[in-house]
């Protein structure tokens, strides 16, 4: 059944667990997530970024998450827009039918200009205000997504500030998170913690302490009753990156977030993690050995199901690493 966000999170939050939140483009990835999640019985967050509505048009976005639900109809979804630029862009994913958005003002309307704190939250009132009207939740952001070891938001192509961040742009302030809340009445806040977009966001192996948990906890505090939501949460499969080199691909070193700090922000407040990249690296790794394994066959249909079958095993991963397993 399709259900908003706010419902999804607030269970999440009296059972305290997390939901992985996984970015969909195409069908693979689609299937690929709700036979993970109907094999280990857990709700769903699917969310559609720019790129993805640019690459398979809204409609066949739509009615593709609809035909899960229909599907697989004992399983919770909340149908997600990641990243919305402007309020406009919210309506008109709730005219859609999305169930919830995400307006993220933390930015101005090019993805990588940041923006003022009394921009973000005049666009993002203006948006709760319209879409609790039709019973859609919301999600802001707070703060500027980046890496806290080499101080960069991240992807070059993809949403985020341009540039190197300060350490204060990189840590979302707890007390402006309170007044953001009260302000906005968002149901989520997406905060930046230490996390960045893409594949590359640590260079060495990430220490125990990479994420800043103890501002997470201190923001947990300020707002209780506000959903902390973090982005940049791939955690950059060192197996998938070594089947990409292995097989004709050429992606240097690089590592993402371990699962057990991400874990560890559940346990103070973190409800929704947003996952991308790590689904992209299993679909090419897997692609890419298949194809150089059976060099003469030509079916997609034979690549695509290795893509599905991998993109599987991280989702189902995630949903028993969060607690997410056993909760639909
Ligand atoms: O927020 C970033 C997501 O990974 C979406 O990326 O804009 O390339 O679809 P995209
Ligand atoms: P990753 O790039 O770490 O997968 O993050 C995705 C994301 O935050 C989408 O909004
Ligand atoms: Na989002
Ligand atoms: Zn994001």
């Amino acid at each position: 059944a399709l259900i908003s966000m706010r419902q999804l999170l607030d269970h999440a939050a009296e059972y305290g667990y997390g939901i992985p939140a996984f970015n969909v483009n195409n069908l693979e990835q689609m299937r690929a997530i709700m036979e993970a999640a109907d094999k280990t019985n857990s709700p769903v967050i699917v969310q559609a970024s720019a790129g993805a509505r640019k690459y398979a048009g809204s409609n066949f976005l739509r009615h593709m998450i609809l035909a899960a639900i229909a599907e697989f109809p004992h399983i919770p979804v909340c149908m997600h827009q990641d990243h919305g630029t402007s309020p406009l862009i919210c309506q008109r994913s709730i005219a859609m039918g999305f169930s919830s958005v995400m307006m993220d003002g933390s930015l101005m309307m090019d993805g990588k200009t940041p923006a003022s704190y009394e921009y973000n939250v005049d666009v993002t009132r203006r948006t709760v205000e319209m879409a609790h009207a039709c019973g859609v939740s919301v999600e802001g952001e707070l703060g500027c997504l980046g890496s806290l070891e080499t101080g960069q938001a991240g992807e070059e192509d993809g949403v985020g500030a341009e540039g190197t961040l300060s350490m204060e742009q990189m840590l979302t302030d707890p007390d402006e998170a309170a007044d953001f809340v009260r302000q906005t009445n968002v149901d989520a806040l997406a905060i930046a913690c230490g996390t960045s977009h893409g594949a590359y966001k640590f260079t060495r192996p990430p220490t125990d302490d990479i994420l800043a948990i103890d501002r997470i906890k201190a923001i947990h505090q300020r707002i209780p009753g506000t959903h902390l939501v973090m982005h940049g949460s791939s955690s950059v499969p060192q197996e998938w990156l070594a089947v990409i080199n292995q097989f004709g691909g050429d992606m240097p070193e690089t590592y993402g977030v371990p699962v057990e700090q991400i874990v560890e922000g559940i346990k103070f407040g973190v409800r929704k993690i947003n996952i991308d990249t790590d689904l992209r690296l299993a679909s090419t790794g897997a692609i890419r050995r298949f194809l150089a394994e059976n060099p003469s066959e030509f079916d997609p249909r034979k690549y695509l199901q290795k893509s599905i079958d991998a993109m599987s095993a991280i989702s189902a991963a995630r949903y028993e690493a969060f607690g997410a397993a056993g909760q639909a």
